[in-house]
């Protein structure tokens, strides 16, 4: 079976063809904001303008290695979370690409393609998953039939809270990678606000409260405390997610899971549990088009197409709200 799968929820535009087995080509061209963050208007426009070149691109790729597009059995893609203009764009490519070739449209939730793709390429099986992206910061585990969110951000993301505070410290974006840099060189402690509420995490107050504390401490202070605080929170809330499922497997995804004092901080809390934790190959943990293409390849094969009258987008698509389908208890 071939599934070629398009994301495109925010920045980054991106399309694959897998199989069974493995990616079998991927595509992508990023929206870079000139200024500032993403801003949304431009980024589908960034995808309008680039779907086509994708697209033949990865027709081309494939072609090297004797594929031709009437091979590919269905066409996926993220019907969301995710900018509402940016998912139109995407998905009108995918139904026009479903229309040419006269082949099955599987439309899938963004999230749930972090799972899946961490799934295939870890050994994790039915892990507790992280799931920590610029927009989207939740935690997620299957039980009876779906992904519940056990728990989730109550405003913006944590990739979007780093940012926002590196912004405003006069950093280029995004700003993740480089407070990571800077927070190597801190190792003192200044206080920040810790939001846990139930399950639930909130980052907004704590990014504000950041940037104040520039005004009394140096960046790297300040870059080491905001990721203390806010990775101490997302492992507290993981590790109830644990308790409460009795599950012994931890996943991390999304673009924030790149960070490594994130990883240190759960594979701790990991070790003291006795639980495994995975990590996937970091092509794999930012929005990518294999994700997208896998989790179409595991709908398609349990018969959750879809036709084009009913694929209209869902910027607020939950993941709680997607059927298993593709997995027996
Ligand atoms: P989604 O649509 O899933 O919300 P996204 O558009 O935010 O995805 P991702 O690639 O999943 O894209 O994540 C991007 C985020 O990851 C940005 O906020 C960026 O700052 C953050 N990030 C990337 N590398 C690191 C790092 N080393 N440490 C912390 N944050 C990082
Ligand atoms: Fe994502």
């Amino acid at each position: 079976t071939l599934v070629l799968g398009i994301e495109g929820t925010a920045w980054n535009l991106s399309a694959a063809v897998v199989n069974e087995d493995e990616v079998v080509c991927e595509v992508t061209h990023t929206y870079k904001p000139v200024t500032g963050g993403i801003h949304p208007r431009e980024a589908a426009q960034h995808h309008a303008q680039f779907a086509s070149w994708v697209i033949s691109n990865l027709f081309d790729e494939i072609a090297e290695k004797n594929i031709s597009p009437n091979d590919i059995d269905a066409i996926s893609f993220s019907q969301g979370p995710g900018l509402g203009a940016c998912l139109r764009t995407v998905a009108t490519a995918a139904r026009a690409l479903s229309l040419s070739l006269e082949i099955p449209l599987v439309g899938v939730n963004h999230c749930v393609a972090h799972v899946e793709v961490g799934r295939w390429k870890t050994p994790a099986k039915d892990p507790v998953v992280l799931y920590a992206s610029g927009a989207n910061t939740q935690v997620l585990a299957y039980r009876r039939g779906k992904y519940r969110v056990f728990g989730e951000t109550l405003d913006i993301g944590v990739g979007n809270a780093l940012d926002k505070f590196a912004r405003s410290a006069g950093l280029s974006h995004p700003g993740g990678p480089q407070i990571e840099m800077y927070a190597k060189d801190s190792v003192k402690y200044v206080n920040l606000p810790y939001v846990v509420k139930g399950m639930d995490f909130s980052f907004s107050g704590l990014s504000t409260a950041a940037t104040d504390a520039l005004q009394k401490h140096t960046l790297e202070d300040v870059c080491y405390s905001l990721q203390e605080s806010a990775f101490a929170m997302l492992v507290e809330v993981t590790e109830r997610a644990l308790a409460h499922t009795g599950k012994t497997e931890v996943l991390l995804g999304g673009g924030v899971g790149a960070n490594m004092r994130l990883r240190e901080m759960l594979d701790i809390m990991c070790d003291d549990r006795g639980a495994s934790f995975y990590v996937p190959e970091k092509r794999f943990m930012g929005d990518n088009g294999a994700m997208i293409a896998w989790l179409g390849l595991l709908m398609y094969k349990a018969g959750d197409t879809i036709e084009v009258e009913d694929s209209h987008v869902n910027p607020n698509y939950r993941p709680d709200m997607v059927d298993v389908t593709w997995l027996k208890e």
